[in-house]
């Protein structure tokens, strides 16, 4: 009691013992990380992004979609009525940056891939308006006339392996094919869909490659590569 006292008088004192104290309580929350090999639990069925899509995710980040959709389906019995799983954390472990936002002025896009038909998203981004009247949306039409710009798509994927994601020397040598095979349905995809499965090819045409066409083929895989069926019950509860 009375050392106490003591201490709690003596400022510099009670500084470096209060630091003291915190430092050995970062410590034990700290030190266990290091000795397990990933925060983040692999899951059945996680790819990185086809060129097309990361061209695609690019987009979204340029137009700054993250700022009225969120990507991110909280563990909540509404959310996961309304959007489906609850998002895994190896869900955006491809991401760099993640897209989880912080806002939903609109739904949230975590699991939209599927939910409509290709057509559907060239159309809603267009005129959002044409299909839902009181949407607030802004139209996109514009990345229709865009062709997309994928000169270095191949280096694009270099960068995102610098900083881990498993690109393999085959996926970055065929980038440029892969990118085009999944914008144009009468090309064969074949060789896309073993390097990327559940790739969606999306309608484009045989002109090149636009950014609404980037930015649809993104909108389509979010959400769809977990296999939950396979994957743990424990798994899960990352
Ligand atoms: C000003 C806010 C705003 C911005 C910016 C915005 N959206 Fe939306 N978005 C909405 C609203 C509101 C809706 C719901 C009404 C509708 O479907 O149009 C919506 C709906 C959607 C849907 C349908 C979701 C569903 O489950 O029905 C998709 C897909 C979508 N937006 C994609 C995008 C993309 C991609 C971008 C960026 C290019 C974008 N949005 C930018 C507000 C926005």
């Amino acid at each position: 009691m009375f050392r106490h006292e003591w201490i709690e008088k003596n400022a510099i004192l009670l500084l470096v013992l209060t630091l003291l104290t915190v430092a050995i309580g970062g410590i034990v929350e700290i030190i266990p990380l290091f000795t397990i090999e990933t925060t983040v639990e692999h899951v059945v069925g996680m790819r990185p992004y086809t060129p097309l899509e990361l061209m695609g995710r690019n987009i979204y980040i340029r137009e700054g979609c993250y700022l009225c959709h969120s990507q991110q389906i909280r563990a909540l019995k509404d959310e996961v009525e309304r959007y489906g799983h609850f998002s895994l954390a190896a869900e955006s472990m491809y991401d760099h940056p993640f897209q989880w936002g912080s806002k939903r002025i609109g739904p949230d896009l975590a699991r939209v891939g599927g939910k409509y038909s290709s057509d559907w998203h060239y159309a809603h981004l267009t005129n959002p308006q044409e299909l839902v009247p009181e949407s607030l949306m802004p139209k996109y039409g514009f990345m229709a006339n865009t062709p997309l710009d994928f000169d270095h798509i191949a280096e694009h994927l270099r960068a995102n392996r610098l900083v881990g994601v498993p690109y393999t020397p085959d996926q970055i040598a065929h980038a440029n094919d892969d990118l085009l095979a999944q914008a144009n349905p009468q090309a064969d995809a074949e060789a896309l869909m073993k390097r990327y499965p559940k790739a969606v090819v999306v309608p484009g045409n045989d002109r090149a490659p636009t950014e609404l066409d980037a930015l649809v083929a993104y909108l389509q895989m979010l959400g769809t590569l977990v296999d939950f069926a396979n994957t743990s019950a424990e798994k899960l509860q990352q």
